[in-house]
Parts: structure tokens; C-alpha cells; sequence
């Protein structure tokens, strides 16, 4: 006998079936800048990676579904070991992530008495059990900052770390030599045409892109950090030098301003592999679920424990 397929829904009652599941099963949806804009409209919560793993802990409902790549859930899991977290898709990785390895780790570590090692939060717990501090692009500077070893192992964004070596002087930053392929590829020579045809356009860049485009921002930033300089609404437009996603909250922001986008490979596919369909898959069967072993999860809290207490300490400035 033929097989019959689950009727397809439609996108309302997607989101339909979504809000009532969040009442019904205690849920909240967080939602990275970079997933798709109707993922964006749906969750409780959308945020920079920094602001996402401080929610999943700090909000009451004890199921998470973390709509972005799976070092998010990875790290809400570890900070909320009790809470569930699922994920739209758990297969959605950030490249980045698997570009260091423990051995070059530690490697490095044996070759300085006084070195901390600093973790980006896009890692997996296998490098954050290997490292002393997490940072996000929102509190890096801040934390690298107050830390008192001079030598700094900043892994794996070398774009990332050369701008923190840029900032703090006094520190000895040695880099690795990881980078997002998204950010990566933002070409100096189109940023530079763009402002030649818009001087008076506001240039805004995630530190994971290379020197030379970060040196030629007006504000140079984590998403939050760059979503908030739009909310001023003081310009005729940007000049966006990060993954397309965030241009969804940029424009409710600042509606009718122009926004540009200097090379047409700024989209994130992994982020992108989070649909509505998927979300609401997992809200429905509770899976896919961030399980982790126990004595990785135990060694990865420290790392990822002490940003949140040093980025706490203070305001963050970056
Ligand atoms: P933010 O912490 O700025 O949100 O960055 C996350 C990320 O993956 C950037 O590519
Ligand atoms: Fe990773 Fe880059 Fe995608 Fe961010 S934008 S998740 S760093 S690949």
C-alpha cells in the first residue's frame, strides 16, 4: 500500500503551532541575528552569542530550543546541565570551531610558564576543557584585559585575536590561524568602492573580519554592538560588514535607511540550516537533544564560568 505524507503546513500555522507549544511544554525559543528572518520573529529571545548563553541560563522555562549552530547549544548546555536543550538542527556547526585541536593546545602551553589560553566561544568543549577563559567579540577585550598573564594564546580566530592585539599592546597576543569563512571573505577592495559612492554612510564590522576592513570601521563590534549603533538612527545608511541575518533587526530599527552589503558571500549556511519547519519538529518530539559526556561538560564550565564572571565584573566596552 502507498505510504501517505504528513500533510505540508503552512508557515502560520508553523508559527502557530510554535507559540502554543511554548505555553504548553515551557519553552523558550532563542534565536541567533544570523538565523532566517522568520525564525527571528518567532523566538522569545534573539541576541548575540554572549547574550544567548547568559539567557539560557538566567530564564526560568526548563527546555531551551537555541536556534543557531551548535557550539550555542553546546555551551547552554554546559552552563544549564540540568535544563533540556534542543536545537532545530543539531547538525548545524560553525566551521571555525574545528580549526584547532587539543594537541595545538597544549603544544603551545608548554612553551611559556606565564600564557593563558584564550578561547573564543566558537570552539568545541573539547578546546574549552583545554583553555583557561572563553570571551565572545562582545567581552574579549574586556576580559583579555583583566587577565594578569601577559602572554595571551588567542584561539582560532586570527582575525578575532589580531584585533585584540591591536587594542591591548601591553599583552603578547599569539595568534592561530583559524578564521570564519563568512567574514573572511569580506573584500577591502568593496568596502572601499562603497564608501567612495557613500562617505557619509556608517561602516560597521565584526571583529571576524580581516584587519584591513576592520581599520576602515566606525564602529567595529559583536552583532549587538552593531545592531545597537543602527538604533541611534544618526546616518542615511551602513555599510554592513557581518552575516546577512542581522539586517533584519537593522531594519526595524532604522526603517527607510539604506543598508549595503559589500560582498554577496556574507550569508552563513550553517545558520542557515535552522527552518521553521525544523523548529517546530523539535519543539513537537522535545529532539534533537544536546547530550554531552559528563566529565567534558565538568571541564569545559570553568572556561566558559569564568567569562561570565569577568564579563559580569564590568560593562562591556567593545
Ligand atoms: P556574535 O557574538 O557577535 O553574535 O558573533 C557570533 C558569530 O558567530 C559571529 O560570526
Ligand atoms: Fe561560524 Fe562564521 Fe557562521 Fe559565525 S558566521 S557561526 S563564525 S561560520
Amino acid at each position: 500500500m502507498k505510504k501517505m505524507s504528513a500533510p505540508q503546513m503552512s508557515d502560520a500555522e508553523l508559527v502557530a503551532g510554535i507559540k502554543r507549544m511554548k505555553q504548553e511544554k515551557d519553552i523558550v525559543v532563542l534565536a541567533h541575528f544570523y538565523v532566517q528572518d522568520d525564525i527571528q520573529d518567532v523566538a522569545d529571545y534573539i541576541g548575540d552569542s554572549y547574550q544567548l548563553a547568559k539567557l539560557a541560563t538566567t530564564t526560568p522555562q526548563q527546555t531551551v530550543c537555541f536556534c543557531g549552530v551548535n557550539f550555542m547549544g553546546e555551551s547552554a548546555k554546559i552552563l544549564s546541565p540540568d535544563k533540556k536543550i534542543i536545537m532545530p538542527d543539531i547538525n548545524a556547526g560553525c566551521p571555525m570551531a574545528d580549526m584547532i585541536s587539543s594537541d595545538e593546545i597544549e603544544r603551545v602551553k608548554a612553551q611559556y610558564d606565564d600564557l593563558a589560553v584564550v578561547a573564543y566561544v566558537n570552539t568545541t568543549a573539547e578546546t574549552k576543557a583545554h583553555s583557561d577563559v572563553c570571551v565572545t567579540s562582545s567581552n574579549c577585550l574586556q576580559i583579555v584585559r583583566s587577565l594578569p598573564q601577559k602572554n595571551i594564546y588567542f584561539i582560532p580566530d586570527v582575525n578575532l585575536g589580531s584585533y585584540i592585539k591591536s587594542q591591548l599592546p601591553e599583552k603578547n597576543v599569539i595568534l592561530h590561524d583559524g578564521f570564519c569563512c563568512v567574514h573572511h571573505k569580506i573584500r577591502v577592495a568593496a568596502v572601499q568602492e562603497m564608501i567612495a559612492a557613500h562617505p557619509d554612510y556608517k561602516i560597521l564590522v565584526h571583529p571576524e573580519a580581516q584587519a584591513e576592513v576592520v581599520a576602515l570601521g566606525n564602529v567595529v563590534g559583536s552583532t549587538k554592538v552593531l545592531l545597537d549603533e543602527v538604533k541611534k538612527n544618526d546616518a542615511p545608511g551602513y555599510i554592513v560588514c557581518t552575516e546577512v541575518g542581522i539586517l533584519h533587526q537593522m531594519k526595524k530599527a532604522a526603517p527607510g535607511k539604506e543598508f549595503l552589503v559589500p560582498t554577496r558571500t556574507q550569508t552563513c549556511r550553517s545558520m542557515k540550516r535552522n527552518t521553521l519547519q525544523k523548529l517546530y519538529d523539535a519543539m513537537h518530539t522535545l529532539t534533537p537533544e544536546i547530550k554531552m559526556d559528563e566529565e567534558l561538560m565538568q571541564q569545559a564550565l570553568r572556561p566558559l564560568e569564568k567569562m561570565m564572571e569577568l564579563a559580569e565584573s564590568k560593562v562591556s566596552t567593545l
